[in-house]
């Protein structure tokens, strides 16, 4: 089990894992953290666990992660930032994980929208913003669960992957989780002073554009091409009715993987 001690140990981040709280096994480390910060624990607190027994990702689908394999854990974050760029904490956390995977592994990370991370176009790595607000609380909650050395996936499970099975070799969880939250340590000053400039990099491993795509969206499914992705970060679609669209959110699949 990854303790708080080891991760603690030489850390030294301003924010991040300021406080750790570690579990062996917990319902859902987001659910944990959204009280945790109703109940006044600071910004960067880390909660992490080996395993979740009702963990859950956007759409409220299951997150399925075999125990001590993987890396679950969520942050809870303060965010000194304009309302309207909230979502776009995806995005920077999305591309700090994916420079650290790509200088430790040697491997291409691409991004699929809105918040998923792919190796070899499989999802390994899925982020979840949830808010909490109570009296004078307000928290942004971040969740993360990364593939990490599981080698075999449920059935239902269709183009899912771990780095172990990108790279054929055992990872080391402590320090990959050390390396991702030193590295959202340090570029977090920036982020907060130009949220936008994440949309930048995040397009750099976009895999969705001009690719035709089904978008299911406030129970409609929209299908199209990719156009881009716009400056507030929202998905651009060209339908095949030649209609422009632009999705905030939304569940999107590669037609060609159907
Ligand atoms: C998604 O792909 O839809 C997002 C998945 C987020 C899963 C993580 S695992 C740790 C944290 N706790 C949860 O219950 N969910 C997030």
């Amino acid at each position: 089990m990854i303790s708080k001690e080891d991760i603690l140990k030489g850390l030294e981040t301003e924010v991040f894992a300021k406080k750790v709280f570690t579990f062996d096994t917990i319902d859902s480390t987001n659910d944990c953290a959204k009280v945790l910060a109703t109940n006044n624990q600071p910004a960067g607190s880390l909660i992490i666990s080996e395993y979740q027994t009702k963990g859950h990702g956007r759409f409220k689908r299951q997150w399925l992660s075999e125990p001590g394999k993987n890396l679950l854990f969520s942050l809870i974050l303060k965010p000194d930032l304009d309302e309207r760029y909230h979502h776009l904490l995806t995005f920077f956390i999305a591309n700090c994980i994916a420079d650290v995977i790509e200088t430790l592994y040697k491997i291409k990370v691409m991004a699929k929208w809105p918040n998923d991370l792919l190796i070899n176009e499989r999802k390994f790595c899925g982020i979840l913003l949830e808010t909490v607000k109570k009296d004078d609380i307000f928290a942004i909650i971040c969740g993360v669960g990364i593939n990490v050395n599981q080698t075999v996936f449920h059935e239902n499970l269709i183009n899912v992957t771990s780095l172990k099975r990108e790279i054929h070799n055992e990872v080391d969880r402590l320090l990959l989780l050390k390396s991702i939250l030193k590295k959202l340590d340090s570029n977090y000053k920036h982020f907060i002073e130009n949220p936008k400039h994440e949309i930048e990099l995040w397009k750099e491993r976009d895999i969705l554009k001009g690719k035709s795509v089904h978008v299911f969206f406030n129970q409609n499914n929209y299908f199209g091409h990719v156009i881009d992705i716009d400056s507030d970060g929202y998905l651009v679609l060209r339908t095949d009715g030649k209609k422009r669209l632009k999705f905030y959110s939304g569940d999107v699949s590669l037609k060609s993987k159907e």
